[in-house]
């Protein structure tokens, strides 16, 4: 079932009052006259309960792809994959900026691979995510420039409990900050300068995986004396105010101290690695705040931060802690109101689940990160459908060798084409996405979820073969399942996607069955119903469902009546 959006969660609000007049600052500047084009800018607006990009006026849904770590550090690279992307039905590409390629000596700056990458995303019709590599990269600091890297007496990193320096720069230290500010300053001032009137680059994620491994907090004299001094009013202020519609996990750490308010750390939010992990959040939210609010000063795209999720059973310090994580989102949002959104890489089977976590309180889902295979290409039509996601971006997008026949190219020319569909029907009860809550075992070729919408109740089959296909020589393969169902007039559902079966009941009073009147294939062209076969006999069992046969995808009408 959904769950309701808030708009603009008071949370985010206050937050951001408190933070930004109560942060450490450095200088601040503020971008001067706007042209036309620019107050045109890509932006992120929430409307009647749902949050939608927005770029050159109009919403935007994000048929992405992020590329491999170093696929953007030479730009010769790139040439032969562009045009699989533009094959895969890729709108975005989600592409690093690195630190230590663009400020490779201190205060010299060169924007020539970024340019380089606008170029080539122009020339393919493409628009750009672009992932900032500065601080932190997968919980390391691997992209911090070397002469970063050499000062470990001017830029502090992370220390074990026994003392030993980590390759994890110290968020306490305010040199790291200045310095990587600096940075992510010139590059907004320079995308602005670039793409200020094109809009190719359409939002920004700031720093990536933040993390803390193997131990959940950092030890160093800064982090133990800032551990134990009290925990600032800004976040106690906003978790109290908003006491009532925490995140439960974040809630039941608190209450381990009775919502302790005033006090170090360990006094309100316990001795254990938990309430170490929710500090090291709220400096983390901070430090990247910083960025953003300085970044956005230049050149206001909307940016959000990514988290590797964690391990079932995993302990604060065995993960990568108290990055943007689901259970850490009041934290988060407290300590980094300039940034829009926090968003999962999820490369673990359990789609829905992380979904759903990251879709509460008014969080808008996007998925900057997924394995790419063909399952999350199904599961990419569950997020636009059940969680009005901004969008989907499978990582290492330039690998896929057979761009033509992939998956994920099947689902992206649906969601185009549905494209104008979504958007109707986003923020309303009108549409949900479906794909199996469990995943297949090995063994299992096909599991069922009910679901209600309109006046009638889906039971949907996941079948992973078909057991219609022609007889083949070869075992059948097992195939992505999952998809997109709008209810489009009383009597009336569109249903999108691959391997799915359904019948119908109607779940209101009246007449007790539901029947079949017609079942149609079609695409939708410029947004408007292009009929195709007419499916009433064998592809739908002779009336009794709806049929989208494992290996194909596509996109059916149904219509219906009822009879005793
Ligand atoms: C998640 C990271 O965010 C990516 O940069 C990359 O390292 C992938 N993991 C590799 O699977």
């Amino acid at each position: 079932m959904k769950q309701p959006l808030q708009r603009f969660p008071a949370l985010w609000r206050s937050a951001q009052f408190i933070v930004s007049v109560g942060l450490i600052s450095f200088w601040s500047s503020t971008s001067e006259g706007q042209s036309a084009s620019e107050s045109q800018r890509p932006s992120l607006e929430r409307t009647a309960g749902v949050a939608q990009l927005f770029v050159d006026g109009r919403p935007w849904l994000i048929r992405g792809g992020e590329l491999g770590n170093s696929s953007a550090s030479y730009r010769n690279y790139m040439e032969p994959y562009w045009p699989r992307l533009v094959k895969l039905k890729l709108n975005t590409v989600l592409a690093p900026v690195y630190w230590d390629l663009i400020e490779p000596e201190e205060g010299r700056f060169d924007f020539s691979l970024v340019d380089g990458l606008i170029e080539d995303a122009r020339a393919h019709n493409l628009r750009l995510v672009l992932l900032w590599f500065g601080s932190w990269k997968n919980s390391m600091s691997c992209y911090a420039p070397p002469w970063v890297k050499r000062d470990q007496q001017r830029f502090p990193r992370c220390e074990t409990s026994d003392g030993k320096g980590m390759e994890i720069l110290s968020p306490f230290s305010e040199e790291n900050l200045v310095a990587d500010c600096r940075a992510f300053v010139e590059l907004m001032k320079h995308l602005r300068a670039v793409d200020g009137d094109q809009h190719t680059v359409i939002m920004v994620q700031v720093e990536n995986e933040i993390g803390m491994i193997p131990e959940a907090r950092d030890h160093s004299p800064a982090a133990n004396e800032m551990f134990a001094g009290a925990v600032p009013p800004a976040l106690m202020q906003c978790v109290t105010e908003h006491k009532e519609t925490l995140i439960p996990e974040f809630r039941d750490v608190w209450q381990t101290t009775n919502f302790e308010r005033d006090g170090s750390w360990q006094e309100c939010f316990g001795a254990g690695p938990a309430g170490e992990e929710i500090f090291m959040a709220w400096y983390f939210a901070q430090y990247v705040n910083r960025l953003a609010e300085l970044g956005k000063a230049e050149y206001p795209l909307p940016m959000f931060v990514n988290a590797a999720l964690v391990r079932p059973n995993y302990e604060p310090g065995q993960y990568p802690s108290a990055g943007p994580l689901p259970h850490l989102l009041d934290v988060w949002r407290a300590g980094a109101p300039a940034i829009d959104f926090l968003a999962p890489d999820i490369y673990f089977p359990n789609f829905v689940d992380w979904c759903e976590q990251y879709a509460r309180s008014g969080n808008p889902l996007f998925i900057p990160e997924a394995r790419l295979n063909g399952q999350n290409a199904a599961n990419a039509l569950y997020a636009f459908g059940e969680h009005d996601a901004l969008g989907f971006s499978p990582f290492s997008i330039e690998s896929v060798d057979n761009p033509a026949s992939h998956p994920l190219r099947k689902c992206y020319q649906l969601v185009e084409e549905l494209t104008p569909l979504i958007l109707e029907h986003q923020g309303k009860a009108t549409m949900v996405g479906v794909t199996p809550r469990v995943p297949f075992d090995e063994q299992e070729i096909s599991t069922q979820e009910v679901v209600k919408l309109g006046d009638y109740e889906l039971t949907v089959t996941f079948e992973a073969i078909n057991p219609w296909a022609p007889p083949s020589d070869k075992p059948p393969e097992r195939a992505p399942v999952g998809g997109m169902i709008f209810s489009t007039g009383p009597d009336e559902f569109i249903v999108a996607g691959t391997g799915l079966v359904i019948t119908i009941a109607p779940a209101t009073p009246g007449k007790s069955q539901a029947g079949i009147v017609s079942i149609q294939e079609g695409h939708f062209v410029d947004g408007r119903w292009t009929p195709g076969r007419w499916l009433n006999g064998d592809q739908s069992h002779q009336g009794r469902h709806l049929r989208i046969p494992a290996s194909s995808w596509g996109i059916q009408k149904v219509k219906l009546y009822r009879y005793e």
